[in-house]
């Protein structure tokens, strides 16, 4: 990645900010100062900004896991199983979750230690959009689609939610692509026609696809492709 575009994604810098600091010779790519707003760094490279690290210059990691159902995404949980738990890795405790799903909710978990990465995967600018297959108790009401396509108000938040696409695929079966992710979101859609999820499965997020070769509960890293698609 561009070492301006690394810069202007960390949140408390602007482009004119990234412009100034590049100009006054305040940014270190391993221990060089840098200028040059286009010199490409590489994950492993130690970014300074007036002494401070950006970037540690340890190896990014990044994994692909196919949640089961039952396994909470956190770090650490005093009670259920957590997705760490799944993965044989050395250093678990430097890597978290680019996008949480309910302990119910089976699917696509991406983890990484590369925060700026997860970071553009999550954003709510980013808009990359995360496509759930839903089971539902009651018939799914055709009102559904227009009603996701408008938006639904959430009183809690106070906001309407951005407009997302469903395609129903049997009387209780759909697939629905969301655009961002707000509490329990796709429970709280449904809720809201007075028709409970029973079963929630994400399918992808963005150009990033669950690979069906995992089986519930196994992983594998990402390749540099699908890093780089992010
Ligand atoms: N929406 C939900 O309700 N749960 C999830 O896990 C993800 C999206």
């Amino acid at each position: 990645m561009r070492l301006d575009r690394f810069l202007g994604n960390l949140p408390t810098l602007n482009r004119q900010e990234v412009q100034r600091l590049l100009a006054s010779g305040a940014i270190k790519v391993d221990g060089q100062t840098c200028r040059e707003g286009r010199h490409e760094v590489r994950a492993f490279q130690r970014i300074e900004l007036a002494e401070q690290v950006l970037q540690a210059g340890k190896p990014a990691r990044y994994f692909m896991l196919h949640k089961p159902a039952g396994v909470v995404s956190a770090t650490v949980h005093n009670e259920h199983r957590t997705v760490l738990d799944l993965l044989d890795e050395p250093d678990k405790h430097e890597l978290h979750i680019g996008g949480r799903l309910d302990l119910n909710t089976s699917g696509l978990l991406l983890i990484t230690n590369d925060g700026l990465w997860s970071r553009r995967l999550t954003e709510p600018r980013s808009e990359l959009g995360k496509v759930y297959r839903v089971e539902t108790e009651q018939a799914i009401d055709p009102a559904c689609v227009a009603a996701f396509a408008r938006g639904l108000y959430f009183a809690y938040e106070d906001l309407t939610t951005r407009p997302a696409e469903l395609v129903i695929l049997g009387p209780n079966s759909a697939l629905l692509t969301l655009h961002e992710g707000r509490y329990h979101q796709v429970k709280r859609m449904f809720g809201h026609f007075h028709n409970k999820v029973i079963g929630l499965h994400r399918e992808s997020m963005g150009p990033l696809h669950l690979d069906p070769h995992l089986v519930p509960g196994q992983y594998r890293p990402l390749s540099a492709d699908e890093i780089g698609l992010i």
